[in-house]
């Protein structure tokens, strides 16, 4: 971490006490703290202790308010390897989730370049609260990271999840990133995401649950590490991550989503095929809407759509990984064992349906990897989909 510059962005919680020994953490591992506070965080620790801590005045108010001198978030947000948002109340995440720039913090945030943490703390309640979900939705939409809070007793006295994280902990997390940052530096990487739809008419089509955002995060991860990465997404109302190495390739069917994967594969280091492709599409798809008095069907004949990932699987590279995704929802090791056979893909994650806060739509999921050579991970425990792609490109990057 030495010599990295670190925004630290401090909210006004109870928590903020903890962001003192975060900010001690950094600076004793060598790096360079720029601590952005927002009004309310003052009220909760003086910016003295902050500046004394960090060798650096403590940033707070647009201007001076005796110099007038003008504090650049532009600059700022240029100047930071990482921000890290800790605490972040549920107002601050609110705002940075919905752009409301009325404080340094959300528009030095609004201005970085770099990647962002966000450290979640505030009461239970408002923790749970649909509008608190729905803007760690957006920021993890946005590609930025949450630290997830721990359930435990809160400052309010009630016990539950809203607790921000342990200083350690967040440190820790900042150094594996550092760590990880360049790992896969060089490296092109295709990943698929999402379902495909088939039309049966121009206003129907046959699909699945698929959301993307799994391969999404995959995505995003494979990018913060330095890879050039392809994403060949289909049809979600999720938002693709969005970085500078991300390519997004937006398609609808499983042959246009071939087709993409096949321009990009002959270049891919690494293919992780993370998309619910539909296995059949209508054999004669309708020009016109079906009309359901004049045009009365019974049935829709099918045919097979390929199989993307044996495709790729029977072009592969020496030296190219190939990695597929498992999700059954019965005698899942077999099946996906299976699948790792047939498509001769390098390792297999597999994730079941039967697992609570596992597959479609979900911000969790719960993993196993399988590997070519028979060997198998330990399930790696529910997880956010962000911390599983983590464990997958690690796996993934010790082949
Ligand atoms: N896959 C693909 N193209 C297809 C079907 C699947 O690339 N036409 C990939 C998926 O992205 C995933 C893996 O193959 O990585 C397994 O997908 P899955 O749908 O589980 O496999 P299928 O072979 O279609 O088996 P199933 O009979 O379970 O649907």
């Amino acid at each position: 971490m030495k010599g990295k510059h670190i925004v630290l962005g401090i909210s006004g919680g109870i928590a903020a006490y903890k962001s003192v020994s975060l900010l001690r953490l950094f600076v004793k591992a060598g790096a360079e703290v720029q601590v952005v506070i927002t009004p309310n965080g003052k009220q909760f620790i003086t910016p003295v202790t902050l500046s004394s801590l960090s060798g650096k005045p403590v940033i707070s108010e647009f201007f001076t308010a005796n110099t007038g001198e003008w504090h650049s978030h532009v600059d700022l947000g240029l100047w930071a390897d990482v921000m890290v948002v800790a605490p972040a109340t549920a107002s601050t995440i609110a705002k940075m989730a919905n752009g409301v720039a009325d404080n340094m913090l959300v528009t030095t945030y609004l201005s970085a370049k770099a990647p962002v943490f966000v450290a979640p703390a505030m009461d239970l309640d408002m923790m749970a609260h649909p509008s608190t979900t729905r803007n760690l939705d957006l920021l993890r939409s946005y590609g930025n990271h949450i630290i997830e809070p721990e359930s435990g007793e809160l400052a309010s006295g009630l016990v539950g999840k809203g607790r921000m994280e342990e200083p350690e902990k967040i440190f820790e997390c900042i150094r594996d990133f550092f760590h990880t940052r360049e790992s896969l530096k060089g490296k092109k990487v295709l990943i698929t995401a999402g379902p495909t739809y088939e039309r049966i008419d121009p206003v129907r089509f046959i699909g699945n649950f698929s959301t993307g955002k799994m391969g999404f995060a995959i995505a995003s991860e494979a990018a913060e590490r330095g890879a050039e990465v392809t994403l060949v997404s289909g049809p979600v109302s999720v938002e693709a991550p969005r970085h500078p190495a991300i390519n997004v390739v937006k398609v609808e069917s499983a042959l246009e989503m071939l087709a993409a994967c096949e321009k990009a594969a002959p270049e891919a280091d690494i293919a992780i095929m993370a998309a619910a492709v539909a296995d059949y599409r209508p054999a004669q798809p309708h020009e016109r809407k079906i009309k359901r008095e004049t045009d009365g069907i019974d049935s829709i004949d099918l045919v097979k759509n390929p199989d993307i990932a044996a495709t790729l699987g029977a072009a592969k590279r020496p030296g190219q990984k190939l990695v597929g995704f498992a999700l059954e929802t019965d005698n899942a090791d077999a099946h996906a064992a299976d699948k790792l056979r047939r498509k001769n893909l390098d390792c297999i994650v597999v994730n079941s349906l039967a697992d609570k806060g596992a597959g479609f739509g979900t911000d969790t999921n719960k993993i196993k990897i399988i590997y070519a050579d028979g060997r198998q991970s330990d399930s790696f425990g529910l997880k956010s989909k962000a911390d599983v792609a983590r464990d997958i490109l690690d796996a993934i990057e010790n082949l």
